[in-house]
C-alpha cells in the first residue's frame, strides 16, 4: 500500500515534470528558428581571412610560399561564378569547400573577391598589340607559342601558359609568382595587361594552318623533325642501294 502510493507520487511529478518541459522544449526550438530567420548575411571578407587568405594573400594579391600552398593572385578575378566554382570544386591543390562553407558564405566570399579584391580592370585588351608585349616582356621565358620555357619539362622553368585563366595570368603579371619578376602599372599598364591576356587567351587555342603543330615546340623542333625525316630517307635509299648490289 505505501509503496503503490509512493510509486502514484513518483508519477505524479513525472507527468508535471514533462508538462514543464514540453513548453520549454518549444519555446527553445521557437527561438532557434528566430535565430535562423533573422541570421544576417555572412561576412565575405571573415570568411576569405579565415579560408582563403593563407594560400592566397590577405589582399587575394597571391602567395609564392615554400611552406604553404602557393596560390594565385585574384586580384583579376571578376566573375563571381569562376570564384563560386572554384571554392566549390577545389582545382588542382586547393581544396574544396563545398561541405566546409555553406552556400550562402560561398557567394559571400565570391562577391567580396570580386567587388573588393578585385582591382586589376580586365577592360579593352588589343590582340596585336599584347601580341607584340608579350614577345617584349614574356616570350623570353615563356616562349613565343606560350607553351613554356625551352626546357619546359622541368618544373623550376616558366610554365607553360595553355591552362590559365585570364584572371590568373594578369594576377601573375602584376604579382610575379616565384622566380618570375613583377610588372608594376609604371612598366605595364592596366589596358596592355588586358591586352597580354587577350592575346594569351587566343595562342592557348590558335589555328593550325600548317597541318600538325608538333606541341608547339617550335622552330627548332620542326627543323630537328624536318631532319629526322631527311636522314630518315637517306638510310632508306642506302640500304635499297646495299640490297640492290648484294
Ligand atoms: C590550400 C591552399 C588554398 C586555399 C585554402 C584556397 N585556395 Fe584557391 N587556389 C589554390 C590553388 C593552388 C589554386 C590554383 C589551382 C590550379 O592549379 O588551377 C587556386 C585557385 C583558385 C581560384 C581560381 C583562379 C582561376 O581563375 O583559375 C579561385 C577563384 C580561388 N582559388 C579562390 C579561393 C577562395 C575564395 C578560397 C577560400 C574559400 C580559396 N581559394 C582557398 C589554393 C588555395
Ligand atoms: C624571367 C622569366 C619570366 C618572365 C620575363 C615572365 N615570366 Fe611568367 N613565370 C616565370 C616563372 C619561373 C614562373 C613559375 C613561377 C612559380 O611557379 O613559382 C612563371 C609563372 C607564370 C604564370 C603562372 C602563375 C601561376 O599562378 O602559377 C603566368 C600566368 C605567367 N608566368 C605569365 C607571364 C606573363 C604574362 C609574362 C609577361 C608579362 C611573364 N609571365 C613573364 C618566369 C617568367
Amino acid at each position: 500500500m505505501k509503496l503503490r502510493r509512493a510509486s502514484n507520487r513518483l508519477r505524479k511529478r513525472a507527468s508535471r515534470g514533462f508538462g514543464l518541459i514540453l513548453p520549454i522544449f518549444f519555446i527553445v526550438q521557437a527561438a532557434l528558428s528566430q535565430a535562423v530567420v533573422s541570421q544576417p548575411v555572412p561576412d565575405g571578407k571573415a570568411i576569405f581571412e579565415e579560408h582563403c587568405s593563407k594560400c592566397h594573400g590577405d589582399q587575394g594579391q597571391g602567395i609564392s610560399a615554400v611552406v604553404s600552398i602557393a596560390a594565385p593572385c585574384l586580384q583579376a578575378e571578376h566573375n563571381p561564378g569562376k570564384v563560386i566554382a572554384a571554392v566549390e570544386l577545389g582545382p588542382g591543390h586547393m581544396p574544396s569547400f563545398a561541405s566546409t562553407l555553406s552556400m550562402p558564405q560561398i557567394h559571400a566570399v565570391a562577391d567580396y573577391v570580386t567587388q573588393h579584391l578585385a582591382v586589376i580592370p580586365l577592360e579593352n585588351g588589343n590582340i596585336g598589340q599584347g601580341g607584340v608585349l608579350f614577345r617584349q616582356y614574356c616570350a623570353s621565358c615563356h616562349r613565343t607559342a606560350v607553351r613554356g620555357g625551352a626546357l619546359a619539362f622541368v618544373g623550376t622553368n616558366a610554365p607553360a601558359l595553355t591552362d590559365f585563366s585570364g584572371a590568373v595570368i594578369a594576377g601573375a603579371i602584376r604579382w610575379g609568382p616565384g622566380p618570375m619578376p613583377a610588372f608594376p602599372r609604371a612598366a605595364i599598364t592596366d589596358q596592355q595587361v588586358a591586352s597580354i591576356v587577350t592575346y594569351i587567351k587566343y595562342a592557348q587555342h590558335p589555328l593550325s594552318p600548317g597541318g600538325s603543330a608538333l606541341n608547339w615546340y617550335g622552330p627548332v623542333a620542326e627543323g630537328f623533325v624536318a631532319w629526322v625525316g631527311v636522314l630518315a630517307l637517306i638510310f632508306l635509299t642506302v640500304w635499297i642501294e646495299r640490297g640492290g648490289k648484294g
